[in-house]
């Protein structure tokens, strides 16, 4: 069902290094200026791939900042339709989360926002358009935001990792039907080409390496092996894990993020697995040896500062809904939550700001949902009841339950929706408001 077909394409493309995108760590750009750009999806030398981007590529710059201080953007649109920009992830005042028709008027093509907000948690967090989204980040109108520490771990090279997953036609060109119904109803606009696109190419054996892995992709779950490599995951979300864990298989649902801290031992590839060789997505290639290796075990990254929920005030359930090959529900469009689909005009529920609440979600579809929550990380709750990790996006395979356990602290009104973006569109979707 991986739907990643090995064509001659995506052999010959996989056998060549990671492409070479300018991410380089320059201070934050004071403005992101979206506009069409011309992008190397497929290897050098084959046909270019029209899209959109910021500032002239895309993934858009890399904006970092230091944990607590203010990013300052002014967001330009010149994509000819009106755009907005979400700081995925961020805990922020709720006036800069970028939703149009909730939080902020859309900007309309040859229009501008001032967007201005601090950064609380460190960690990978990320950019994205929220107008039109399964449009307009599958043409690649997004970018990553690094929270930095006030003290990073040690490592060597500090890499972001973009991943995502494009449907094209042989010539680079991409393919269009991007409100098809078809997809919308099922997992979603999956791509027929995929990648994870490192910003450097080359480390040493020995090295120690932080890699922050972003899932850019609207639809694609991406499972990914890392080779060449040993180390641990210590954060996902962009919230610290309490103690270091094993890699194993890493699942990425869409919007989803993982930080791990590895050791070089050869040529580290991201592959996808399939029953037969592996995909490749992309690959940092080993020269030379480190001659002072960073020694000693893999620390955990400090907490985050996130209220621990109390006993819970509310306890409410979320029923996904619809989509093909599931059963009926009394929306009136493909994907429903609790039997409505789109945005209520008013909210799923009010909450007194700093209150704990336990939402069950029920995945009562034949798809998978990554759902995320705005303005916010929550706990998902473990099996045995235990408070799991802090998310901001939780993916829900066919048939799976889940609770999380969210401190609602931040005032204003916040989306809840699917992530697979073409699910939003058609009606997974809602929204809380804290006041
Ligand atoms: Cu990353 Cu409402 O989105
Ligand atoms: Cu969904």
């Amino acid at each position: 069902m991986n739907g990643l077909k090995l064509t001659r394409r995506a052999v010959l493309a996989s056998g060549v290094a990671a492409l070479a995108l300018p991410r380089m760590a320059l201070a934050a750009p004071r403005t992101l200026r979206a506009e069409p750009v011309s992008a190397q999806i497929l290897p050098e030398g084959d046909g270019k791939t029209a899209m959109l981007g910021l500032n002239g590529a895309t993934p858009g710059p890399e904006l970092r900042v230091k944990q607590g201080a203010r990013l300052e953007v002014t967001f330009e649109n010149q994509i000819g339709a009106d755009s907005a920009l979400h700081w995925h992830g961020i805990r922020i005042e709720n006036a800069m989360d970028g939703v149009p028709g909730m939080t902020q008027e859309p900007v309309p093509d040859g229009g501008s926002f001032e967007y201005s907000f601090v950064a609380p948690d460190a960690g990978t967090f990320w950019y994205h358009s929220h107008s039109r989204s399964w449009e307009q980040v599958e043409k690649g109108l997004y970018g990553p935001l690094i929270v930095e520490e006030p003290n990073p771990p040690q490592v060597d090279h500090d890499v972001t990792v973009m991943i995502d997953d494009w449907r094209l036609d042989e010539d680079g060109t991409m393919m269009g039907g991007f409100g098809n119904m078809h997809d919308f109803a099922h997992a979603g606009r999956l791509g027929n080409y995929a990648r994870a696109i490192p910003s450097i190419s080359q480390v040493r054996q020995g090295d120690r390496l932080r890699l922050r892995l972003i899932n850019a992709a609207t639809a694609r779950v991406f499972p990914i092996v890392l080779t060449g490599v040993t180390g641990k995951v210590v954060a996902l979300d962009g919230m610290p894990l309490s103690a270091p864990r094993d890699i194993g298989q890493i699942t990425l649902a869409p919007a989803q993020r993982m930080d791990v801290i590895v050791d070089v031992s050869d040529t580290l590839r991201f592959d996808f697995p399939t029953q037969g060789e592996p995909y490749e997505l992309g690959r940092i290639d080993v020269v030379g040896e480190n001659p002072s290796p960073i020694l000693g075990s893999i620390p955990a990254l400090p907490a985050a500062n996130v209220a621990t929920p109390g006993t819970p005030d509310h306890e409410l359930t979320l029923r996904m809904e619809g989509g093909a090959m599931g059963g009926g529900h009394a929306g009136d469009d493909i994907w429903a939550f609790n039997g409505h689909s789109g945005l209520p005009d008013t909210p799923f529920a009010r909450f007194n700001r700093g209150e704990t609440v336990l939402i069950r979600l029920i995945n009562d579809t034949a798809w998978p949902h990554g759902i995320h929550l705005h303005g916010h990380h929550f706990h998902e709750v473990t099996e045995d009841g235990a408070l799991g990790d802090l998310r901001d996006t939780t993916l829900l395979n066919r048939g799976e339950t889940r609770d999380i356990l969210c401190v609602f602290d931040n005032p204003g009104k916040w989306l809840m929706h699917c992530h697979m973006l073409g699910h939003q569109a058609a009606g997974m979707k809602t929204w809380f408001e804290v006041v």
